[in-house]
């Protein structure tokens, strides 16, 4: 058994030593925001944070997230996250949704560190999350919106 500090709640799960974080965010403890898209870190829709950092959560050990800060998109409530998830709904960036959580999350991520992001910090903070219905000009924009509420 191990347990784990999600969106400020522990819970104790019995996970194997090599389970990915994003199994037990989602099969385990019934967390279904976060997304899984490649499994292979490479599109972005597990992202969740980890004491404030953007992680692959497919591909992070459960294990390795002990005694950490885990935040997934259910429990995104800094004043970041509250100004991206305005924005969003303002600017209705999300076509189909899936990559959506994702996106938010490294976009709240990005906010805390750099709260006046201009386009290019934009665009290395956002590369690992791709989105297939190509909502990258929405995105930007509504990252602009929220450093405004900011
Ligand atoms: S599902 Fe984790 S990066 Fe794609
Ligand atoms: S909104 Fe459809 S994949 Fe991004």
């Amino acid at each position: 058994m191990i347990t784990l500090t999600i969106n400020n709640k522990n819970y104790e799960v019995d996970a194997s030593p090599d389970m990915p974080l994003l199994w037990v965010i989602r099969d385990i403890i019934g967390l279904t925001g976060t997304k899984f898209g490649c499994g292979i870190a490479q599109c972005g829709a597990c992202t969740v944070h980890l004491e404030g950092t953007p992680i692959r959560s497919c591909s992070f050990p459960a294990i390795a997230a002990v005694g950490k800060k885990i935040t997934t998109i259910e429990g995104l409530s800094a004043k970041a996250g509250e100004a991206v998830q305005k924005a969003w709904i303002e600017l209705q960036v999300p076509q189909c949704g899936y990559c959506q959580s994702g996106q938010i999350m490294s976009a709240a991520a990005l906010l805390t560190k750099n709260p006046k992001p201009t386009d290019a910090d934009i665009d290395i903070a956002m590369q690992g999350n791709l989105c297939r219905c190509g909502t990258y000009q929405r995105i930007r924009s509504a990252i602009h919106r929220a450093a405004e509420m900011i």
